[in-house]
């Protein structure tokens, strides 16, 4: 009896760790914050990247893989979580969904070419980025 119920309990604490919260605009400088002083990234350049321009820099690729894992859309495990993207982007604004999704379809791949992860985000990333930039400024900007 005693281990069913360690099992039950066990089970319940995984799906609460998988279940994906949305991240507020203080999460989402949190992680900014930690990126920037995992990565050592000067001044100006982070100035960019907070305002979700990633301009080519050596430390650019993996301070996105850093944000991107941080704000729950990417473990290296199991690559980008589409769904916790929809949620994440479309929670106040369902209008969002449409480039959300697009910018999905077009950009996601399962890095068949095994190229290393910082590199596989900076890829997806950039590309979704391009389509939702103004999405992903409002929805972690200061008003959420
Ligand atoms: C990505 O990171 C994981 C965990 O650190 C590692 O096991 C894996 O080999 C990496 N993938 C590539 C393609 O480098």
């Amino acid at each position: 009896m005693r281990q069913i119920l360690i099992l039950i309990f066990l089970v319940v604490a995984v799906v609460v760790a998988e279940k994906f919260v949305i991240r507020t605009h203080e999460d989402a400088i949190e992680a900014h914050e930690a990126c920037r002083e995992e990565f050592n990234v000067p001044d100006e350049i982070f100035e960019q990247y907070l305002n979700y321009v990633f301009p080519e820099h050596r430390r650019t690729k993996c301070y996105m893989k850093c944000f991107v894992e941080k704000m729950g859309l990417f473990t290296v495990l199991n690559g980008f979580n589409e769904k916790n993207f929809i949620a994440q982007f479309t929670y106040k604004e369902s209008k969002n969904l449409a480039s959300v999704r697009h910018g999905l379809e077009k950009c996601l791949d399962n890095n068949e070419w095994e190229s290393d992860n910082c590199t596989w985000v900076e890829r997806v990333f950039s590309c979704w980025l391009k389509i939702n930039r103004p999405v992903v400024r409002k929805i972690y900007g200061p008003k959420n």
